[in-house]
């Protein structure tokens, strides 16, 4: 089995941002470690203990968040990182090539029932004219992105990673300590009949959204024609990791269940790196208006509308916002 490097390297990766993607990882290796510790990671997680003072009482986001800040801003290639855990972008070598964004662990609201949860990143190129400081740097579209990828804490640790040649996934081998490819190429199939949504929110979407779930709800005898299962991990991490394995549609639409809070994901660290992996294994992501990967951030925490998954179904739940 190929470990990483080699396949970056045949990818044309530059040499640099192969070592950023393996430093990530290497503060991912941690994560996972601790994570599954589970609630023993407050109390005996100490394994870092000489690097991070005061952090054993500290929740395992936050353990997460300062680990990956402190290995990343370490390399001496990034110029600024911003995370869904800092109000404000922080930054690192006025002449690094790179900027990362990250929501450190994502879903993890179920770190409490010991269910999946993540780690998801985005690696942009910092822009010569300006200040490591000025969190302007981040402010470009999705498209923009050099690489991307998720850490999957599951049963098994996996990584999914796009450079921008398809979607590949990796197993860690926590005997040897490296990812090694498992899936030389993601492919979701173009139909499904599977959807990820929260149900619970259904009388506060817009009535688009509505009447496409409507339509799946009525499965065979309804204008789909087909009857249709549905997931729902309460982790994009997880939900996407699924997408990505057998196809389906997930969706956060907008509601107005909190007027102050119309869209729910955040675009910079969840919709884009996750839209640019389904982009890559040949599925679609819109907001239901526009591709996600078009839109130009105004906000480095900026929440956007997502329905993304197997390229048909997607269009179909387009086309509704459409008419
Ligand atoms: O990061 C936000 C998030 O935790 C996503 O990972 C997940 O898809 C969603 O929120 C879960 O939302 P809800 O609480 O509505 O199920
Ligand atoms: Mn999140």
């Amino acid at each position: 089995m190929r470990r990483i490097s080699p396949v970056l390297q045949q990818d044309g990766v530059d040499s640099d941002l192969i070592s950023l993607i393996k430093t990530i990882l290497a503060a991912c290796r941690e994560i996972s470690f601790r994570v599954s510790q589970g609630e023993l990671a407050g109390v005996l997680g100490s394994t870092l203990a000489e690097n991070i003072q005061g952090e054993t009482q500290k929740k395992l986001d936050v353990i997460a968040n300062e680990l990956l800040k402190e290995v990343i801003l370490e390399t001496g290639v990034v110029k600024a990182i911003s995370s869904e855990e800092e109000d404000d972008t922080v930054a690192g070598n006025p002449h690094g090539k790179y900027l990362v964004t990250f929501d450190p662990l994502d879903g993890s609201s179920n770190t409490d029932i010991n269910s999946l949860i993540g780690t998801i990143f985005s690696i942009l190129p910092a822009k010569a004219e300006l200040a490591a400081e000025d969190a302007g740097q981040f402010l470009q579209p999705g498209s923009a992105q050099l690489a991307a990828g998720y850490v999957l804490y599951g049963p098994s640790t996996m990584l999914a990673l796009t450079t921008g040649k398809g979607t590949r996934l990796y197993t860690l081998d926590k005997t040897y300590g490296g990812f090694l490819l498992t899936a030389e190429q993601a492919a979701i199939p173009k139909y499904t009949a599977e959807f990820a949504i929260n149900m619970s929110n259904q009388r506060y979407w817009q009535p688009a959204m509505q009447a496409y779930i409507a339509d799946l709800l009525q499965g065979k005898e309804g204008p789909r024609g087909k009857n249709y299962n549905m997931r729902w991990i309460a982790a994009m991490v997880g939900d996407v990791h699924r997408v990505l394995c057998r196809g389906g549609i997930f969706a956060y639409p907008r509601d107005s269940k909190d007027p102050h809070k119309p869209d729910k994901l955040r675009l910079m660290y969840e919709a884009n790196p996750m839209s640019f992996l389904v982009e890559q294994a040949g599925g679609m992501s819109s907001t239901g208006y526009e591709r996600i990967m078009d839109i130009v951030p105004t906000d480095i925490h900026q929440r956007v509308a997502v329905i993304l998954g197997s390229k048909h179904e997607v269009e179909s739940c387009v086309a509704y916002h459409q008419r």
